[in-house]
C-alpha cells in the first residue's frame, strides 16, 4: 500500500511516498522545494508567484520521485484551506496523475496533516543517517486527544474523540500565531519568515525585559487574539525609536515577545487538556518548530495527573511538508475512502468538521 502525498497550499512545494507494510508505515521520500528566497524579496508570499513557482518545482520533484513504472495505490493532495491558486496546482496534477493511473484521489485538510504530523519522529539508522519514523500510534492514539495547531495562517485548539472527527474548542479571533511572528520580526527589521528569526535572536534577549499582555488569559473561553500584543510590540519600537537598530534592544523585545505567545499558548492548551481529560496532546503547524513552545508545553503537561502523552514532530515536519498529507492520506485509504478525480474540488477556506466524512 503506497501513498503519494502532495502538497502545495502556500509557499512550500511538497511530495513524499509512504508505504504500508505489515502495519509498520515506512516514509519513502520527503521532499520539499522552499520558495523562501524569492519571498524575501516582497517580504511575504505574492499568491501568483507562489503559484508560478509551484508549477515549476512540483514537475522537478515528481520527476525525482520515478513514478512512472511504479505507480502508487492511491493520491493524497491537500485541497484546503490556503491560497486558491497555490491549491489549484496541486490538486490538478493529482488529478491529472490519478485519471492517468487509474488510482484514488484523496482531498485532504492541510491541518488535519499537520495534526498527524505529530507521529512523526526522525529515528537513526544504523549508519547514522538521520530518517523520519512513524509511531504506530498514528493508527490507534489515544482518544480524547487534544491538538494544538499554530501556523501562519491558523491557531486552533482542535479536540478529537476518534479519527477524523474534529470539534473546534477555540481558534483565533484576528492573527494567527505565525502571523503574529513574521509581523513583529517585520517591525524589528528582521526578514521573512519571522518566526524562525525571532527565535534566532531571541536566543541572546531577555524575555522579562518587556511585560507584553497575554491576551484573553483571563477568558473562559478557549480563542487567541495576537493582534493586541502585536500592537503592543509596534507602540514599545515607536517609543523607543532611537533603539530601533540596538541589537540588545531587539533581542529584548524578541524574547519578551516571543515568551508571550508561548506563554499564552500553554496555558490555554493545558487548561483545555485538563478541563477534557485528554489522553493525549499534540502540537503541529510551522509554530511547533519553535523550541521555547515546545519545551514549555511539554513540562507543562508532565505537571498534568494523569499525564497526557505528548507528540511533537521534527521540526522540518512541523512546517509544511507532503509526508503530513500523504499519513493523513493513508489513514484514510485504509477506513475505505476513495475519492474520484472527477470529484475533488479545492476549499482555500476548508474547516476542520465534526463530522468524518464518509
Ligand atoms: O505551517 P506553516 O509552515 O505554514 C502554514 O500553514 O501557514 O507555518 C508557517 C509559520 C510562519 O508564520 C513562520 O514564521 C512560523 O510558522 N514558524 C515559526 C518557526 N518556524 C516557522 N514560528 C516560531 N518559531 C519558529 N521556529
Ligand atoms: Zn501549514
Amino acid at each position: 500500500m503506497c501513498i503519494l502525498g502532495i502538497e502545495t497550499s502556500c509557499d512550500e512545494t511538497a511530495v513524499a511516498l509512504v508505504e504500508e507494510q505489515k502495519g509498520k508505515v515506512h516514509v519513502r521520500a520527503n521532499l520539499v522545494a522552499s520558495q523562501i528566497k524569492l519571498h524575501r524579496k516582497t517580504g511575504g508570499v505574492v499568491p501568483e508567484v507562489a503559484a508560478r513557482e509551484h508549477v515549476g518545482k512540483l514537475r522537478q520533484l515528481l520527476d525525482e520521485l520515478d513514478l512512472a513504472k511504479n505507480p502508487p495505490d492511491a493520491i493524497s493532495v491537500t485541497r484546503g484551506p490556503g491560497l486558491l491558486t497555490s491549491l489549484l496546482v496541486g490538486t490538478e496534477t493529482a488529478r491529472a496523475l490519478a485519471w492517468v493511473w487509474g488510482v484514488p484521489v484523496l482531498g485532504i485538510n492541510h491541518l488535519e496533516g499537520h495534526i498527524y504530523a505529530a507521529f512523526v519522529s526522525s529515528g537513526r539508522v544504523a549508519w547514522g543517517v538521520g530518517q523520519y519514523v512513524v509511531d504506530e500510534a498514528l493508527f490507534q492514539p489515544r482518544f480524547p486527544l487534544l491538538a494544538l495547531i499554530v501556523s501562519g495562517g491558523h491557531t486552533e485548539l482542535v479536540l478529537m474523540r476518534r479519527h477524523f472527527s474534529y470539534r473546534i474548542l477555540g481558534e483565533t479571533l484576528d492573527d494567527a500565531a505565525g502571523e503574529a511572528f513574521d509581523k513583529v520580526a517585520k517591525l524589528l527589521g528582521l526578514r521573512y519568515p519571522g518566526g524562525p528569526e525571532i527565535e534566532r535572536v531571541s536566543r541572546a534577549g531577555s524575555p522579562s525585559r518587556f511585560s507584553f499582555p497575554r491576551p484573553m488569559q483571563g477568558s473562559r473561553d478557549y480563542n487567541f487574539s495576537f493582534a493586541g500584543l502585536k500592537t503592543a510590540v509596534l507602540y514599545t519600537v515607536q517609543r523607543e525609536k532611537s533603539k530601533a537598530r540596538n541589537k540588545r534592544f531587539i533581542a529584548d523585545v524578541a524574547a519578551s515577545f516571543q515568551a508571550a505567545v508561548v506563554d499564552t499558548l500553554v496555558k490555554k492548551t493545558v487548561r483545555a487538556a485538563r478541563a477534557f481529560g485528554v489522553r493525549t496532546v499534540v502540537l503541529g503547524g510551522g509554530v511547533a518548530a519553535n523550541t521555547a513552545l515546545r519545551t514549555s508545553l511539554d513540562s507543562a503537561l508532565r505537571a498534568l495527573s494523569p499525564t497526557p502523552i505528548f507528540y511533537v514532530p521534527p521540526k522540518a515536519i512541523a512546517v509544511d511538508n507532503a509526508l503530513m498529507i500523504a499519513l493523513a492520506g493513508l489513514l484514510r485509504h485504509r477506513r475505505g475512502e476513495r475519492g474520484r478525480w472527477e470529484d475533488l474540488r479545492v476549499d482555500p477556506s476548508l474547516r476542520l468538521s465534526p463530522a468524518p466524512l464518509l
